[in-house]
């Protein structure tokens, strides 16, 4: 199995190597071999061949069966033009794999649902939300401009959904609530946006051959009011692409930090993308401080859902869930009474489990 490893700028480098020494121990176990091919993106790209995403590393990712990514961006890059900056790259990426669907759980685990802000009662007897975002489309891709006016300037990017696009997201969506709890929610803005009223129409025409899963429809506002009041009622939650990445850092304070949540990123193609939801930390980078575990669960997504190895991401969530129980913690989650350790060592830690 070939696997694309983008590590990429900040904390990305610290976390990435940690989800190989999991995997590793998963191939050691499964009797399995992994080849990585390690390739550039985001900042360092742009450092070293003047690219946030170098030809070299589209072609690298076609030829494997997925790919994992760690984070991009950085202070340094900051004042670069829109298409250069790092995070072009990363929307670069995803847009040349065609993974339209960012499948983004939110897990809440027992033993940190102190390390959350929200109350006990609103956590108790666990949660368990998916966010489906879609990942190719709407404002992130839509026409960007900037014109200079008689009264300065003026800018506007645009929320562009086709049909088509809605369509195949909306049935990956109820394949995925169909296997859970068969509970879907579309999250829009259709009192207001366009868009949104053809998500909604497109959603509902679906819906129809669908009719073991209960619907439900909820304005993006009250939608994240919604997940800090009764995060319960939520089982899978569609939504476009700037909607999915607000709710989804939301749904990540569920768990306690962002440091927690992973994700898929799959298309009609064969290569999945896996990275976790949170950014590049500059500030904490090579210091031995990140979580690594939002990527060690991509990576557990990526063993179920590009190489159908279920026991062995059963394998990774359970080594995850074990060294909680047995207190360790990364300072984003540590608390009175339990164990912190480095990024290191919770990779080795959790990989240690796994045999
Ligand atoms: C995410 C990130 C990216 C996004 C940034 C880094 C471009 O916030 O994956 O959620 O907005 O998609
Ligand atoms: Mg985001």
């Amino acid at each position: 199995m070939r696997i694309a490893l983008l590590p990429g700028d900040g904390i990305g480098k610290d976390i990435v190597k940690q989800a190989v020494k999991v995997l590793d121990a998963v191939g050691k176990k499964y009797n399995c071999v992994f080849e990585y091919k390690e390739a550039l993106i985001g900042g360092e790209a742009i450092d070293k061949v003047g690219t946030p995403l170098p030809q070299e590393t589209i072609d690298i990712c076609k030829e494997s069966d997925a790919v994992l990514l760690g984070a991009v961006g950085g202070p340094k890059w900051d004042n670069l033009a829109g298409n250069l900056r790092p995070e072009a790259g990363l929307l670069g990426i995803r847009k040349a794999l065609g993974v339209y669907a960012n499948l983004r759980p939110a897990i809440v685990f027992p033993q940190l649902k102190d390390a959350s802000t929200l109350k006990e009662e609103v956590l108790k007897d666990g949660i368990e939300i998916m966010i489906v975002r879609e990942l190719t489309g709407g404002l992130y891709f839509g026409e960007k401009k900037r014109v200079q006016t008689e009264e300065g300037q003026k800018a506007w990017d645009t929320m562009v959904y086709t049909e088509k696009e809605i369509d195949r997201i909306s049935r990956m969506s109820f394949e995925i609530a169909r296997k859970r709890n068969r509970k879907l929610t579309l999250v829009d803005k259709s009192n207001v946006l366009e868009s949104s009223r053809l998500w909604r129409e497109v959603f509902t025409n679906i819906a129809k051959d669908y009719t073991d899963v209960a619907v439900d429809y909820m304005y993006v506002d009250n939608a994240a009011m919604q997940l800090v009041r009764n995060p319960k009622q939520f089982d899978v939650i569609l939504t476009e692409n700037t909607f999915g990445d607000i709710l989804s850092d939301e749904a990540a304070m569920l768990t306690g930090s962002l440091g927690m949540l992973p994700s898929a990123s799959l298309g009609d193609g064969k290569v999945g993308l896996y990275e976790p939801i949170h950014g590049s930390a500059p500030d904490i980078a090579g210091q031995n401080k990140a979580n690594p575990i939002a990527t060690i669960m991509s990576v557990a997504m990526m063993l179920r859902y590009s190489f159908n190895m279920l026991d062995a991401a059963d394998d990774i969530e359970k080594a995850i869930v074990t060294i909680l129980d047995k207190g360790y913690r990364t300072l984003d989650i540590m608390q009175e009474g339990m164990t912190a350790v480095g990024t290191e060592e919770m990779g080795d830690l959790i990989a240690g489990e796994i045999k």
